[in-house]
């Protein structure tokens, strides 16, 4: 999704907001990255949001195979191949989230706990635009420039369309030239994942020295 390197990973102070019940955190500090995630739902005590990890993901996984024909099967191989791939990431979060609880903060966009440049790089997936259709432009400028206050490098903020795949394009071109006049340089990269069709870009944040 955000087109990770090596070199974006290894000994970085990354922000993974929101975390939700994913694995990235897990994934990337076993890559030697330093990872913070931030979501409100880490408020819930560790063993609750374990438990909850499976239902919202059985959730998810029925979503998408409901709704089949919006995503590209190919990345994945197959539906079950999704699903397990899904309980994997589910599992791996319920297991670091109970080990390594302090890598999990409580807190929400667009007014995170932290200090400017606490990161070297933020990453954002699935919140921003992606309900688009309940969190308005003022909501979603404020967020992507807290996402750049806490990032000394970058931002990047993945999938740039709504959940029911609908582009963004007005939004999108709205919030770059408002970002653009408060100092923050903005890009759109193609990505290699692509799941849901047409969510092949992600946008880039770098603050103007
Ligand atoms: C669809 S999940 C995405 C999680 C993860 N990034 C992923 O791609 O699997 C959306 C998450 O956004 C979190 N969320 C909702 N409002 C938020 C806010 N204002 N700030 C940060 N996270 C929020 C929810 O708790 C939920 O975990």
């Amino acid at each position: 999704m955000f087109q990770l390197s090596d070199d974006d990973l290894a000994g970085r102070r990354i922000l993974d907001c929101p975390g939700g019940a994913a694995s990235f955190a897990a994934e990337a500090s076993a890559l030697g990255a330093e990872v913070t995630a931030i979501d409100p739902i880490y408020a819930t005590a560790p063993a609750d949001l374990a438990a909850r990890a499976t239902p919202e993901t059985e959730r998810a996984v029925a979503w998408a195979h409901q709704h089949a024909d919006r995503y590209r099967w190919d990345w994945y191989g197959s539906t079950a191949e999704h699903a397990a791939i899904r309980r994997g990431a589910a599992a791996r979060f319920a297991e670091d989230v109970r080990t390594t609880p302090d890598r999990y903060l409580a807190g929400s966009l667009p007014s995170l706990p932290c200090p400017d440049d606490s990161f070297d790089l933020a990453l954002s997936s699935h919140l921003l635009f992606s309900y688009a259709d309940r969190l308005d432009a003022d909501f979603h400028l404020a967020a992507l420039q807290e996402l750049a206050r806490v990032a000394t490098t970058e931002a990047r903020v993945y999938p740039l369309l709504d959940y029911t795949g609908a582009p963004l394009d007005d939004l999108i071109d709205h919030l770059r030239t408002e970002l653009h006049d408060k100092g923050i340089q903005t890009s759109l990269r193609k990505t290699h994942y692509e799941f849901h069709h047409g969510a092949d870009t992600m946008l880039t944040l770098q603050p103007v020295a």
